[in-house]
């Protein structure tokens, strides 16, 4: 199996795992355990007429912190933890959901709390090439990314016999390995110090726990589900 890391855009048709590990995919990944499902969109108006037409609670965040007018920002546990009876969760992102947009591979989301279940049900899906994406930061490379990913590359290749790895996911693997230095890596990467400044810490307490979460989202048909067995 080939297996890859990249930075924004899938260089596979096979399966990407898309990593936003500050805050996107952990958000996405806890979410399921309050949610249905969840509509990722572009732009606040976009989520703010999906909710007037089907209803929903919208998220998300523009310079890290919640939008106007939106139920509830991008704080994972918020989000997981938001008292209602709606079922759809509608999300909109800086970075992760825009990358969502131009996948035309079966994705996944990974991040560091879902690595070793992302790693599992990737490894079973795929026939031929796993792409990891980092989604970066409006295009730049993003340590936290770089770190969620290494550990999911090296969950995937515990669940195949033979990986062919590009030299970008060896580095990853060889990063993520002290868990001490990954977490140090978390809070003092930029998208970490930037949240910390606007009163997040918390949030990247949460992002950098290991293999917490046995959930692992679907993108298909512009909706992220659970995956089924
Ligand atoms: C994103 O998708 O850009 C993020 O997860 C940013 C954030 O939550 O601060």
């Amino acid at each position: 199996m080939k297996v890859t890391l990249s930075l924004e855009t899938t260089i596979s048709s096979d399966v990407s795992i898309m990593v936003d590990a500050l805050r996107a995919s952990t958000t996405i990944t806890l979410a399921l355990n309050n949610f249905e499902k969840i509509i990722p969109c572009l732009t606040p108006e976009e989520a703010l007429k999906l909710k007037e037409e089907n209803g929903g609670i919208i998220a998300g965040e523009r310079n890290g912190k919640k939008i106007e007018g939106f139920d509830v920002g991008n704080s994972p546990k918020a989000v997981e933890e938001y008292q209602t009876t709606e079922k759809t969760l509608i999300l909109t992102t800086t970075n992760g959901t825009r990358i969502l947009e131009n996948m035309n591979s079966k994705v996944l989301i990974g991040s560091l709390i879902n690595a070793k279940s992302v790693g599992e049900a990737s490894a079973k899906i795929a026939e031929n090439h796993i792409d990891v994406v980092m989604a970066g930061v409006k295009g730049e490379f993003a340590l936290e990314d770089f770190l969620a990913s290494g550990e999911i590359i090296y969950q995937i290749c515990k669940n195949l016999e033979y990986c062919e790895l590009n030299e970008l996911a060896k580095a990853a693997i060889m990063a993520s390995r002290d868990y001490n230095s990954l977490k140090s890596g978390f809070y003092n990467s930029r998208s970490g110090k930037r949240l910390a400044k606007i009163g997040y810490k918390d949030d990247i307490t949460c992002c950098c726990q290991k293999n917490i979460s046995e959930n692992v989202a679907i993108y298909d048909n512009n909706e992220l589900k659970l995956i089924k067995d």
